[in-house]
């Protein structure tokens, strides 16, 4: 019967042949794409409590630079990140922390005691001692990291990418 719309014997175990093909590669298949896709995929964003020491050692309304260093491993690679923050305690008991990178291309800003602002060498970029901009080409003030005070010391919290 050339016309019948039945499916032959052979054609219908070639059918489901390829139907359980098709299974079993997306079975396969599926984990093994995701396996390699997943460091890319990864969230690679760590967050991290810093202790900046005793709150006590920093003087009022004196923007005072910490500086450490942070070690990253990604299977062979290891990459070194040294960070600058200005703490600024505001009262005995309050505290700012600002980060010294400039917001315009990732200068240091440095705290000038004589104009009691930031400034920024690379544009001329000048910050207030909050942070805010004062001038420049600085497109938002200085980043400023949350804290916390816990036994007297001083923490901030990191956030890496
Ligand atoms: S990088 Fe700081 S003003 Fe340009």
């Amino acid at each position: 019967m050339p016309n019948s719309p039945s499916l032959t014997r052979r054609q219908f175990v070639t059918l489901v042949g390829a139907a359980l093909s098709a299974f079993m590669g997306t079975l396969v298949g599926l984990p093994a794409i995701g396996y390699l896709l997943s460091p890319a995929l990864e969230r690679r964003e760590r967050e991290s409590w810093i202790s900046l020491g005793p709150l006590d050692q920093y003087p009022l309304n004196q923007p005072t630079l910490f500086t450490f260093t942070r070690t990253k491993k990604h299977g062979w690679e290891k990459t070194v990140t040294s960070y600058g923050v200005y703490v600024l305690r505001t009262s005995p008991t309050q505290v700012r922390v600002f980060s010294n990178v400039c917001t315009h291309l990732s200068c240091r800003v440095r705290w000038d005691e004589e104009a009691r602002e930031y400034i920024c060498p690379c544009h001329d970029g000048h910050f207030a001692i909050d942070g805010a901009i004062i001038s420049g080409p600085q497109p938002r003030p200085l980043d400023e990291y949350e804290t916390k005070i816990e036994g007297g010391n001083l923490f901030i919290l990191l956030r890496e990418a």
